[in-house]
């Protein structure tokens, strides 16, 4: 996924474009480069972070009020200079950046060049502003209707901003399948992937949707209309998003902040979703639809990476809650097998940036098949929140670092009261367990403090494994899914190899990794399954294995058996992934500082997958 950010208007371009492009870069950070106008097309263009990119602008004339910016994670062509966006056409009379995918570029760069354009990057991206340049030239179009012409002819993912050197007072923006927003200031504005570059100057904005092209004028007025020429009409949103939730606000990373906020961001999942002393529960986005849900043949979640975690501990929570028969499926699978979906399923998508293309294409796939779509989402008005028939937000506030922990943990606590909501509606748990879950779920948020409070046992363990080659994650019932996701963390910002298993499956295989060289992290807080999950460490022990365990307090069996060992409050089994994940985060985060890894931008990853 890469970062867009564009200005139009009364003040220098350069300060907005360059600080608009370090709030984007979590979504992609190989190379970044930008374009202003001033009389000419400036355009800069750094292999790696934002800043290299700024040290090299400022060796440029980049004083203009039009400008454009990109931050890239690369797609076609490998991170260098030339490859970096934004891309010019042949005649360098405009220039482009691009998020997504050209599927066809290849066939419209051969047309191109048998007409004499000629490429000088790898790229996608560099034949649209060609292809644009063709219809601008040839057919004497304004920059609006060649954009049209040239999208017409592109298959794929985008979402565009281009300027042209010749028209200094528009700047024209378009979106397929991938995010873009119009921000609309005073006398200024812009157009970027997402609000965070936008949110500093004003909180009206417009999401655009699939196939709109945008005009921007200077003069203040600005139209949208689609591929088809039809005017679009769309509302300006308010956001009730603040700066100071985009920055660190003194942690030395966001992933340790957003940690950290977890109480904090678990208490806002179930705002107004709960109330113990009244007894209820309410996800207000079932409602319309709650008879369709209650009765559903199957609920089929679709999802990726973590959040794909969390599903997982929805079945668990589902089947055994509101006995509904669950299956979980990665979007990238679901989408490419021709499953069987009908009206009577029920399809829930889970996606902490709303933008994930495997998970949108599911989606798609699951309307065209009848079934009712709910979307679980974190960013507000993102694509998957707007193409689902109905869902609720998790309300965890901008999730920044490229790894996800407070979107798991507040995804988990909308399924949570999702199927609580449901068990208590269908009849399949009594009253009394309705009202026990609801209390536990409530205190939740003051255990996740307790865990927290543990963060220098877990920086001592981290001390002692951060040289490890290799990890094994072994949990039990709701804790497998727990330990898939302890293992990615760890994968994706140390760069060690690990993997999640169930504990008991370990036998029928990785039992042959186990030495005195695997240290194996179990979770272990199961009340069911105890004695089981006791041999299994037994197991482990027997092979030298350095055991790291998360039990439940005051456990003492398993501490004794353990070379480390940390202790998490009791709670209701259902919500144990709420408190047993929290460790495991911290744990991730001090091995990847420890071994000097970019914890919040780790290699070869973006925040979200916006591409197939
Ligand atoms: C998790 O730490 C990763 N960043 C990644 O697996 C992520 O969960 C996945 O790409 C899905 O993203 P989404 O929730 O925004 O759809």
């Amino acid at each position: 996924m890469c970062g867009i950010v564009a200005y139009i208007g009364n003040k220098p371009a350069y300060p907005i474009i360059i600080e608009g492009l370090k709030r984007l870069e979590y979504r992609g950070y190989d190379s970044a480069g930008l374009t202003i106008l001033n009389g000419d097309l400036v355009t800069v263009k750094k292999k790696g972070k934002v800043s290299n990119l700024e040290e090299e602008s400022l060796l440029n004339n980049v004083d203009g009020t039009l400008g454009i910016g990109h931050t890239r994670w690369a797609t076609h062509g490998k991170p260098d200079d030339i490859n970096a966006h934004p891309h010019n056409s042949g005649n360098n009379r405009i220039s482009l950046i691009h998020n997504g995918i050209i599927e066809n570029y290849a066939v419209l760069k051969k047309a191109l060049e048998r007409i004499g354009h000629t490429f000088i990057s790898e790229t996608d991206t560099e034949v649209l502003a060609h292809l644009i340049e063709e219809y601008q030239t040839r057919d004497n179009l304004s920059l609006t209707d060649a954009v049209r012409s040239a999208l017409e002819r592109a298959v794929g993912a985008y979402a565009i901003v281009v300027i042209d050197k010749n028209d200094p007072n528009i700047m024209v923006g378009a979106r397929k399948s991938s995010p873009l927003v119009l921000g609309v200031g005073e006398d200024e504005y812009f157009l970027a992937s997402d609000a965070s570059p936008i949110i500093k100057y004003t909180n009206k904005v417009i999401y655009l949707n699939d196939e709109d092209i945008v005009t921007v004028h200077r003069d203040g007025t600005y139209e949208i209309k689609n591929l088809q020429n039809q005017v679009q009409n769309h509302a300006v949103q308010e956001l009730d998003l603040k700066l100071e939730e985009l920055e660190r606000e003194g942690y030395e990373h966001f992933m340790l902040k957003e940690i950290y906020q977890q109480p904090t961001t678990i208490k806002e999942s179930m705002r107004g979703r709960i109330n113990s002393e009244e007894g209820w529960v309410v996800l207000g986005g079932m409602t319309p639809f709650i008879k369709r849900i209650m009765n559903a043949k199957r609920i089929i979640f679709a999802a990726c990476g973590t959040s794909w975690h969390s599903a997982l501990v929805a079945e668990y929570l589902i089947e055994e809650l509101a006995r509904i028969p669950v299956e979980v499926e990665y979007a990238s699978e679901l989408r490419y097998r021709n499953p069987i979906i009908s009206e009577k399923d029920v399809v829930v998508a889970i996606s902490q940036s709303g933008e994930t293309a495997d998970t949108l294409a599911a989606i798609e796939l699951a309307k065209e098949k009848g079934a009712l779509v709910y979307g679980i989402v974190n960013v507000v008005g993102s694509s998957i929140s707007r193409i689902t028939d109905c869902g609720s937000y998790i309300h965890a506030g901008p999730e920044i670092g490229v790894a996800s922990t407070k979107a798991f943990t507040s995804q988990l606590t909308v399924l949570t009261l999702m199927a609580i909501n449901l068990g208590h509606l269908r009849g399949t748990i009594n009253s009394d367990y309705f009202h026990q879950l609801i209390i536990a779920l409530e205190n939740i948020p003051a255990k996740v403090e307790k865990v927290l409070q543990q963060n220098d046992l877990i920086k001592f363990i981290a001390g002692e494994l951060k040289d490890m080659m290799n990890a094994l994650y072994l949990g039990r019932g709701y804790n497998f899914p727990v330990a898939l996701e302890g293992a990615l963390k760890l994968k994706e910002i140390s760069y060690i190899h690990a993997e999640g298993y169930p504990a008991a499956e370990m036998k029928h295989g990785p039992i042959a990794l186990i030495d005195e060289n695997m240290p194996v992290i179990f979770i272990a807080t199961n009340k069911s399954a105890y004695d089981k999950i006791i041999s299994n460490i037994q197991e482990v022990k027997a092979r030298k294995a350095v055991v790291i365990s998360i039990v439940t307090e005051g456990d003492v069996k398993i501490k004794e058996m353990s070379d480390y060992c940390i202790e998490i409050p009791e709670t209701e089994e259902p919500l144990t992934p709420l408190l047993s994940v929290i460790p495991l985060q911290l744990l991730s985060y001090h091995i990847a500082l420890m071994r000097g890894c970019d914890v919040d931008q780790p290699r070869n990853l973006a925040k979200s997958v916006t591409v197939e």
